[in-house]
Parts: C-alpha cells; sequence; structure tokens
C-alpha cells in the first residue's frame, strides 16, 4: 500500500484542516496510509510522523488554524534540512508529500521536487498572492473578519466623527486591504501595489469631512510604503487640517484566527482531493489551486517564477463608491 505524508506551513488558514481531512479519507479511499507531519517543514526534519485515520479528523472542519500546527522553518532552507527531510519521509516508507500552504511553503515544495522527491502543493495562504490559484483557502474567511471589524469601527467612529485607519494583513500583497475596502467602504486603501502619500490620504479625509460625512476609514496593508504607524506618525503633526479627530486599529493576526466560512471549508475540502488526485495518478511537482471555477494544477516552476498580479483599478473603484 502506498503512503502518502500531508503538512501544513507557513501562517496558518482558516480552512486547512478541511483540506487535511479531505487529504486523509480521499487518500485512504483510494487504498492510500496517510501519514501527518507536526510543525511543517521542522516536523519533517524532526521525523515527527504519525499515521492519520479517518477518525483522527472528525470534528476538525468547523476549526481555524491546523491541527498538524505549522511553523516556519529556516533550517528546511538550507541543503542539509532538505535532504533531512528526504532522509526521514524515506525512512517511513513515504512515497509522496502533500504541501498546503502558501508562497514560502510551496517554494519549500519545489526544493523537495527538484531533489527528485514527489510532492503536491495545496493553495493555502490568507494573503491570496500565489500564482496558480484565483483564490487561496483562508481568504474568504480572513475577508471576512476584516470587514467585520470595518463595519464595528464605522459604529464607533460615526458616533464621535472620527477617522480610523485600519491596518490588515498583507505583507508584500494589498488583495486583503483592498477587498477590505471595496466589500467595507472606505474613504481610501493603501496597498504596496500602489503608490499613495501620505498628503493625498490627508486631502481625502478632510474632503470627507468637509463633506459632512460622519467618519472616514482608510484601510492599511501591512506591507503598505505608508502603513498604520507611518501614516499616523505623520498624522501625528498634521491633525489640525483634517478635521476628523484621528485613530487608529490594527487588526494583525485576529484575521487568521476566524471560523472557517462554508467557502474556505468547501474549497479546502476539493483541494485537497484534487492533490489526492494527482498523486493516484502520478502528477508530481505541481500546485493544485482553484482557476476560472475549476481545479487546475500549475507546474511548481510557473508558482515559483510567475507573480500573481493584483487587478489594481479596483482601487480607483473603491474610491469612487465611497
Ligand atoms: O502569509 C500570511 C501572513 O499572515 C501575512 O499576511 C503576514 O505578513 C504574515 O503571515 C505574518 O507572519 P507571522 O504569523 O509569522 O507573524
Amino acid at each position: 500500500m502506498k503512503r502518502i505524508a500531508v503538512l501544513t506551513s507557513g501562517g496558518d488558514a482558516p480552512g486547512m484542516n478541511a483540506a487535511i481531512r479531505s487529504v486523509v479519507r480521499t487518500g485512504i479511499s483510494k487504498g492510500f496510509e496517510i501519514f501527518g507531519v507536526r510543525n511543517g517543514y521542522a516536523g519533517l526534519i524532526a521525523g515527527n510522523l504519525n499515521p492519520l485515520g479517518p477518525r483522527d479528523v472528525g470534528g476538525i472542519m468547523q476549526k481555524g488554524g491546523t491541527i498538524l500546527g505549522s511553523a516556519r522553518s529556516l533550517e528546511f532552507k538550507t541543503p542539509e534540512g532538505q535532504r533531512m527531510a528526504i532522509r526521514n519521509l524515506n525512512s517511513f516508507g513515504v512515497e509522496g508529500l502533500v504541501v498546503i500552504g502558501g508562497n514560502g511553503s510551496q517554494t519549500g515544495g519545489h526544493a523537495l521536487w527538484k531533489l527528485g522527491y514527489p510532492v503536491v502543493g495545496v493553495a493555502s495562504t490568507i494573503d491570496n498572492d500565489l500564482y496558480g490559484s484565483d483564490i487561496t483557502i483562508g481568504v474568504d474567511t480572513a475577508l471576512n473578519v476584516a470587514l467585520e471589524a470595518v463595519d464595528r469601527l464605522k459604529v464607533t467612529a460615526s458616533s464621535h466623527q472620527r477617522a480610523f485607519l485600519l491596518e490588515v494583513m498583507g505583507r508584500d500583497c494589498g488583495y486583503l486591504a483592498l477587498m477590505t475596502a471595496l466589500a467595507g467602504g472606505a474613504e481610501a486603501v493603501l496597498i504596496p501595489e500602489v503608490k499613495v502619500t501620505p498628503e493625498e490620504v490627508a486631502k481625502i479625509i478632510s474632503e470627507a469631512y468637509e463633506k459632512g460625512k460622519a467618519h472616514a476609514i482608510v484601510i492599511v496593508a501591512e506591507g503598505a510604503e505608508y502603513n498604520a504607524e507611518r501614516l499616523s506618525n505623520y498624522f501625528k503633526e498634521h491633525q489640525g487640517r483634517m478635521g476628523f479627530d484621528l485613530r487608529v486599529a490594527i487588526l494583525g493576526h485576529i484575521q487568521r484566527g476566524g471560523t472557517p466560512s462554508a467557502y474556505d471549508r468547501i474549497l479546502g475540502s476539493r483541494l485537497g482531493a484534487g492533490a489526492v488526485e494527482a498523486i493516484a495518478r502520478g502528477e508530481y511537482g505541481v500546485l493544485c489551486g482553484w482557476v476560472n471555477s475549476a481545479l487546475k494544477y500549475t507546474p511548481y516552476e510557473d508558482v515559483v517564477n510567475k507573480k500573481k498580479e493584483l487587478d489594481t483599478s479596483l482601487v480607483e473603484l473603491a474610491r469612487i463608491l465611497d
């Protein structure tokens, strides 16, 4: 019987558990034996693998995070770490690995694949910045958490006639910030992909005040040139001319800890099953993602070398709609 292993790596994302459950149960239904790796690549290097049966993944769909644990392993980036990982997989008789994660995790999967080890990726990150999947596991839940924060901030902001800077996650990609602005209604959005000066933001806020708005909301991606800290430092000196009093909220990891939405549970279930199907037919070195409303397998070479583009025209749409 063929053995396969599954790990989750990098930032945890709501829906990862649905993907683990799907890999375990579809794998077993196809006659595979499944091993779960604890704490991502760090667990692979430590040889921390355990068999997973159908009952081990019962009752996990509704939980955020990952029951397998995750990590960002520096050791795995070294050739020694990668060789140790393959040695451990071989010693457990594992013949294929499913990597559930985002950019860094799939780069790790690609490294193992280049060393000749059979790997299939599953697209999962709240950042939605992974080439080879229109949408990744965790994005929908994280977006809804950010949206709830915007709705709540608007209530208190209106009561006090205040402007709020809300910083959401997204180190290299503004997807979460842009969609939060579009779905929540914001006067301005700052993302890494589009340059906006603090002077422009100040002008937008003071115009909102002059129009008689009860509040102004600015969504900031953590990776924007002017993140919440830099922007609020600027505003400390220029507060007087904006009309509104200013407050800052940083959402941080709260976005990652949500109960997985229906969408993320379904996406996790489908991509997990898709990864097992690829292994069953002997297709490796690919990322299983969701493109044009269907499963799509993208070669790892493209996943690690190509950049997913963000539709920045939506910045203007968000601006017009508010
Ligand atoms: O990649 C997902 C992500 O949540 C990013 O948005 C964020 O910049 C990063 O992870 C935070 O990483 P950590 O959890 O290691 O602090």
